[in-house]
């Protein structure tokens, strides 16, 4: 006992010293030395390379090494923290026409459906059954073959047959080969009705064999005729094996041995099969390299502790989304200060009893030639993490020592961001707007029943101080109206456990009075391959938050508690505005590995992205 008081001194000293060297940090650093807030009329251009601001002990190479090793072991990371990852590998797609076996390289996968196999019926034994497989094994010294051989393969969707070493055998230049299912051959279309896609899975898969066997160069072979147009599927399966076998690694103090080491990636087509329409597969890829860059933004900032990624931390990954695409974006970071005099009570009442400060972040997407006849807006919830408040996240099953994720809306926000700012979509002005803070217990936060006043001069009797998300959005809402003349807004955020309970972990909730807003959205996650379902917008809810001193409450009870909590959010948008709300507390987080999933990043891009094409005005 008496040693842990000790050890628990001595970190707490550890931690004091590292922040008082990150102070010390800032004031040398140009970087971090630059105002971080503005009145709500100037915005100015991010310094490129913005750094990510430490705190509280977690260690980054900007600190010099005055550090000792036992409080960089603190929190642990050795790398400066960076928002996206530096490259990723590159993608190319090639046409072949006869040997594929030339093809040089690490790991090469051939896809295949189940109706290019055969099981015989008495031993179970699967065999080749495609004349085009039958060649290629035999180009290939029987590798496919062999490959099959050791069983357990059947063509399934997102399956893998074992991987075979073929090193200098003859005919064949790869050093791994394998075959990966794309399942049955009238389902192989390229777009689905829902979720994963057979070319999501094939790239998922041959992400996690690339990274099993340490491959550097990955072949992707697509060998009979295509269904349809192939850039949609060929996209799909770009961007899926850029995300695959992810694993976060940037917070442990030693490089990860079992890390991903894929430099470049070959999607090796038939000519007048798949290999058609050179430059739409082309445009694919580089739509692909986007999505994937995005949803790393996103997964990087959910995975980041919350001592790393606080509103400071958003903000500046807002600044390095904006520096990376100077000519088509303005960040406007807005202080406590500056949201006080917007009188943005709800939103300011949730920050009020945490140390660090708020941050209302506002990135601006402008097409080039300045052609937007409309203004649409992405709102994220930017919680970087929620404690409850008075009303605590307390005893098992509260998950508050997860609740880093709370920010999930607003990373996928960025993450959209970063996105468009890549795709460059015309016709739309598009914002993007955090309104980012943090929920904690203080002597000045907010108590449960207290009464506050919004931007819009609603007023809110909060009777429940865990119900915060809706609170910082309700002003964020305003802000996109008010501020920004949005006509369309879709919202992302980790709003409800309730939607975990009625949706599970793999799908967003969606919430809108209107059909065209729900179209949209939904149009927008199935060419993502996200899973999102509508809810009913059930409008007599609203009576459980009736409140009889103030305009609402907060929070009704726990029936329906995800459409009573986007019954919330319609207050604070107007009639005429077009308005979708995605709860995405599910899908933010895949509790099975531990990770983030970068959800919501590629749907809330294809939706911006869309709004400005004609048919939407
Ligand atoms: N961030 C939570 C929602 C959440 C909970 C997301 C668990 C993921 C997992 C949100 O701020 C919250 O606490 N909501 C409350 C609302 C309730 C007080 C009406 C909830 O869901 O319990
Ligand atoms: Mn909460
Ligand atoms: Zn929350």
């Amino acid at each position: 006992m008496a040693q842990s008081m000790a050890l628990r001194g001595s970190a707490r000293i550890l931690r004091q010293l590292a922040r008082r060297d990150a102070v010390a940090i800032a004031r040398v650093a140009g970087a971090n030395a630059r105002p971080i807030a503005a009145p709500v009329t100037a915005a100015w251009m991010a310094a490129p390379g913005a750094a990510a601001a430490p705190r509280r002990g977690m260690a980054t190479a900007s600190r010099p090494s005055l550090v000792t090793s036992a409080a960089a072991g603190d929190a642990g990371a050795k790398a400066p923290l960076t928002f996206e990852p530096e490259t990723l590998p590159k993608v190319n797609v090639a046409p072949f026409s006869t040997q594929i076996a030339e093809w040089k390289g690490d790991l090469l996968v051939i896809a295949v459906t189940e109706e290019d196999l055969v099981t015989d019926a008495d031993s179970g034994v699967v065999t080749l059954k495609s004349d085009r497989l039958k060649a290629l094994n035999a180009n290939s010294s029987g590798a496919l073959g062999d490959a099959l051989a050791q069983g357990g393969f059947d063509g399934k969707q997102g399956s893998a047959s074992k991987v075979v070493r073929v090193g200098n055998a003859s005919g064949i230049s790869a050093k791994y080969i394998a075959l990966v299912g794309l399942g049955k051959a009238a389902k192989v279309s390229t777009s689905t009705e829902w979720g994963t896609s057979p070319f999501q899975a094939l790239g998922t898969t041959v992400a996690a064999l690339a990274k099993g066997h340490r491959a550097k160069t990955l072949g992707v072979v697509l060998l009979e005729a295509c269904p349809s147009e192939p850039s949609g599927a060929i996209g799909q399966l770009a961007s899926a094996v850029l995300l695959g076998g992810y694993e976060s690694s940037r917070f442990k103090s030693k490089k990860s041995p079992t890390a991903s080491v894929l430099e470049s990636v070959d999607i090796v087509l038939r000519t007048g099969g798949w290999f058609t329409n050179e430059a739409g597969l082309t445009k694919a890829v580089s739509k692909a390299h986007a999505v994937a860059a995005g949803t790393m933004v996103t997964r990087y900032l959910v995975e980041a502790p919350p001592n790393v990624c606080t509103p400071t931390h958003l903000a500046d990954c807002a600044r390095h989304i904006a520096a990376k695409f100077p000519d088509t974006f303005k960040i406007e970071v807005l202080d406590k200060a500056a949201c006080q005099a917007m009188n943005m009570g709800l939103y300011l009442g949730v920050a009020e009893a945490s140390e660090e400060p708020p941050r209302f972040i506002h990135l601006t997407y402008t097409p080039k030639g300045g052609a937007a006849n409309k203004k649409v807006a992405v709102v994220g919830k930017g919680l970087t993490f929620d404690s409850g408040g008075y009303n605590l996240k307390a005893g098992p099953g509260s998950m508050i020592e997860l609740m880093k994720f709370d920010m999930g809306g607003a990373a996928a926000t960025l993450g959209a961001a970063r996105i468009v700012g890549a795709m460059q979509p015309a016709g739309a002005e598009i914002h993007f707007i955090v309104a980012a803070c943090e929920n904690m217990v203080a002597g000045k936060g907010l108590r449960p029943g207290d009464v506050l006043t919004g931007a819009s001069g609603k007023t809110v009797e909060v009777n429940n101080t865990d119900a915060e998300g809706r609170l910082t959005l309700a002003d964020a809402l305003w802000f996109a109206q008010e501020k920004c003349g949005a006509t369309s807004i879709v919202d992302a955020a980790t709003l409800t456990g309730a939607c975990i309970i009625a949706l599970g972990n793999d799908i967003a909730g969606l919430f809108t009075p209107s059909d065209s807003a729900a179209a949209a959205v939904e149009k927008a996650a199935k060419a993502a391959g996200e899973k999102v379902w509508r809810m009913p917008f059930e409008s007599g809810y609203f009576d459980q938050l009736k409140s009889a001193c103030a305009d609402m409450k907060n929070t009704g009870g726990r029936a329906g508690g995800s459409i009573t909590a986007a019954l919330f959010l319609k207050q604070f948008v107007k009639e005429e505005v077009e308005w979708a709300h995605l709860d995405i507390a599910g899908p933010v987080w895949d509790e099975k590995a531990g990770l983030p999933t970068g959800f919501g990043a590629a749907t809330l891009a294809e939706w911006a992205a869309a709004q400005g094409a004609p048919a939407s005005k």
